[in-house]
This record gives structure tokens, sequence and C-alpha cells, in this order.
């Protein structure tokens, strides 16, 4: 899939703006804060539903404005026929009291779609970009982050499943603080209600998690092998805060069967005894915590606070890595994301740099470059000369690459 146009109305900075990109490569330049990132952010949003920079809709919306709406105009290479995204945000006054109401709208040729999943994967992008280095450095969150939406562009049901996790663990919230902080045995069984599900979907996530990130890791390593000389081993290992991914690793001591876990070619039978046995062990867990969870108020033992260890050599990169080796491995993880959504998907997704450039030298400039040939590509930078120069690699004559200059919230194509 490629993008051919992109309207953007009351997004960020523009009121207004119809852009007809090209098929290649579209190198979005001008002076800081002018707009750059926000088209690139637009793309993201509009394609994958998720901003890079906010969690909250809101934000994105003009100031003084109620809604923001993004429109994409696609072509689908392989049907050779267009493909039209809109994904709009509002808030707006409630008519019945003060409060503010908001919500989202996603339609595909303009039909409108009830689901966020089945909006999701229809045009992939992935973006590059500064904040990634908090893949690295920053929160578990963080890493949530980027693994929950990797899987979720290929896999609509992991996000249907996501979200009825989140609801759930919303439900059981609402429920344990109705106990007030005290424990009453009378109604455990409202507990029981809960936790049967959160158990069920968490063994779900659980082993969906497992699997991506033994793909990143193994497809990370490589990367991050080249950018650093072959110097360095970096190793991505999924960490759930149940405590149960001992149990995946005991079904599947037999390499082959390991593979075949990974490649998504296990039979459906022995999957369904993982399930049903990660299930029963956090059921077990969440009952033996009721008391502790009833006393605190909140359910704070569960997959939403799972977490990914990235170590280079042995040793915690969070803690331990120099500032340059965590920009090594965070690109190392975005091209890892890159290579599975290609290889899930069967297509080459769009790829948005927003300031990689600059933040980056020479040898990891290259590694970047290399492993993006072909794919539609926006970027953003500064100086246009400086991009010139380093899109050489992937540039030849016969790719069409085109200009445009931002400034204060116009742009103009060059
Ligand atoms: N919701 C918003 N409404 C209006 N302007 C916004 C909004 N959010 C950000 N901006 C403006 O967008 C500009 C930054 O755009 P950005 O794309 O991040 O700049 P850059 O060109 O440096 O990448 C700033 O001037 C900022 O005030
Ligand atoms: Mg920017």
């Amino acid at each position: 899939m490629i993008i051919k146009k992109i309207g953007l109305t009351n997004f960020r900075n523009y009121g207004r703006l119809d852009i007809e990109v090209g098929p290649s490569v579209n190198v979005i330049y001008g002076n800081n804060a002018q707009g750059k990132t926000n088209i690139i952010e637009a793309v993201s949003v509009g394609s994958s539903v998720v901003s890079h920079r906010t969690s909250k809709d809101k934000e994105m919306i003009k100031f003084g404005e109620n809604e923001y709406i993004i429109d994409l105009l696609c072509h689908d290479e392989v049907y050779g026929s267009d493909v039209e995204l809109k994904s709009g945000y509002y808030t707006e006054k409630s008519e019945f009291n003060d409060k503010k109401i908001s919500g989202r709208k996603l339609y595909h040729d303009g039909m409108l779609i009830p689901k966020i999943s089945q909006y999701m994967g229809v045009c992939n992008t992935v973006i590059f970009a500064p904040e990634d280095l908090s893949i690295v450095k920053g929160q578990p969150a963080a890493r949530r982050k980027y693994l929950n939406l990797l899987i979720c562009k290929v896999s609509p049901s992991y996000y249907d499943m996501l979200g009825r996790t989140r609801k759930i663990i919303e439900q059981k919230n609402a429920c344990l603080k109705t106990f007030k902080g005290r424990f009453d045995k009378s109604r455990e069984n409202e507990l029981e209600y809960w936790d049967f599900s959160i158990a069920d979907l968490s063994a779900y996530l659980i082993i969906e998690r497992f699997r991506y990130c033994e793909m990143i890791s193994r497809k990370a390593a490589a990367h991050h092998s080249v950018i650093s000389d072959g110097k360095e081993n970096l190793k991505i290992v999924y960490s759930t805060i149940t405590g149960s991914e001992g149990v995946i690793r005991g079904f599947l001591s037999d390499s082959d069967m390991f593979d075949q876990f990974i490649a998504g070619t296990l039979s459906e039978g022995i999957l369904a005894q993982i399930r049903a046995t990660l299930s029963d062990m956090i059921l077990e867990k969440l009952r033996s915590e009721r008391i502790t969870d009833v006393e605190k108020g909140i359910y704070a033992n569960g997959v939403h606070r799972d977490d990914i260890d990235i170590s280079l050599n042995g040793l915690s990169m969070r803690q331990y890595s120099s500032q340059g080796q965590q920009r090594s491995a965070a690109l190392a993880l975005k091209l890892a994301e890159l290579e599975i959504i290609k290889d899930k998907t069967k297509s080459s997704p769009i790829l948005l740099l927003d300031d990689v450039f600059s933040e980056l030298d020479e040898g990891r400039r290259v590694s970047l470059l290399s492993g993006m040939n072909t794919a539609q590509i926006f970027i953003t930078c500064t100086d246009r000369s400086f991009v010139e120069n380093e899109l050489s690699s992937i540039v030849t004559s016969n790719v069409d690459t085109r200009f445009f200059r931002v400034e204060s919230g116009k742009v103009y194509c060059e």
C-alpha cells in the first residue's frame, strides 16, 4: 500500500492541508516548529490510529477547534485499486451537562468502521523517531506500547483481546473499590467472576507477547550485531509480571517445537494446552493475591504491567548502556518491527522517518537506509541538502523524490 494524497482538517497547526505525495521518497523539510512532525504524526494516526507523541487524541485537535480529520487516499498495488481511509476524533460539550464527550470515527472507503482492529492493518506504517529511544531507556509503558502496537498491526484479534482485557481489568478495579479495603468472603464470587476472564485473556496475551518478543530478539540481535560490528550481543526477553513465561518454555523444550511456535505453525492442540495451563496458573495467582488486591483497592500484578528485558552482553541496557548503545538498540528494535510486519503481511509498510538523520551517526544511518529499500518513505529534516546527500544510497536517478517545504503550517511542493 502506498499513500497518494494526504488531507488534514484541524490537525495540530493545520487548519486545512491537501498534498499529493510521491510513490517513493517524500522529503518534508523546514525550520523547527513549522509542522513537519505533525504531518508524519498525521500519517501514522491516519493509518495506525496511534500517535508516537501522545496518548491523548485531544492534543492533536487544532487549538480552538473540536475535531480533527485525517484523510489518506491510498493505492493498493496488489489489487490495483484506490483505498480511502478517514480517521477523525472529536470532543464536544454534552447537551445535558457540562461534561465533554469525545469519540473516534474511522471510515474505510466511506464506510464507518465500528472496531479499531478492522481499521488497523489496512495501510501499515512504521515510524522511526527520536521518541524511539524511550523503548530502551524509558518506563515499561513505552516498551509495552512498542510491543502491543507491533502485534496489533499484524493481528487484529490481538487488538480485540487487549481491549477486552483492559475493560475487564477496569471492571475488576471498580468492583475492588466497592470492598472499601476490607475483604468480604461472602462476596468472593464476584471477584472469581472477573478473575476467571482475566486469567483466560492474560494467557492469550502472554503467549502472543512471548512469541513476538522471541521474533524481535532474533531480528533485532542480527541488526544490532551489524550496527556494532559484531561486538555486542543484544537480547530481548519478555518478562510478564505474572511470572508465567516458564510454563511456555517448559512446553517447548524441544527446539523444533519452539521454532514451530515462533513461526505460528505449532499444532492447535498443544497451543490450547499451553493456554489452559497458563490460565490455571494465573487464576491460582489471582486467588492468592485477592486479599492484598482488596486492601489496596486495585489489581496491580496483571499483564497491564508487563515489561520486556533489553540487555546487551547480559547487562540491562536501561541501567548500564551508553546513550549511543541505547540509540543503536532502539534502531535495531524498529528495524525488527519493520521486518516482522513485512514478513507477516507480505507487503512493505510505509516508512516514516522523523528527524532521525540528525540523531544518528554515519554507521547507524547506513544501517537504517540499507534496511529500507523499495517502500514508500516520508522523511523530515531541517536541511534539504543534507538529506539529498544522505539519500544518495537509496535515491538513484530513477527514483521519484518529492520535496515539500513547510513554513508555519503551510506546505509548498517543490
Ligand atoms: N493542537 C495544536 N493546535 C495548533 N498548533 C499545534 C498543536 N499542537 C502543536 N501545535 C504547533 O505545531 C508546531 C510544531 O509542529 P511540529 O510538526 O512538531 O514541528 P517541526 O516542524 O519542528 O517538526 C508548534 O508551533 C506547535 O505550537
Ligand atoms: Mg519535528
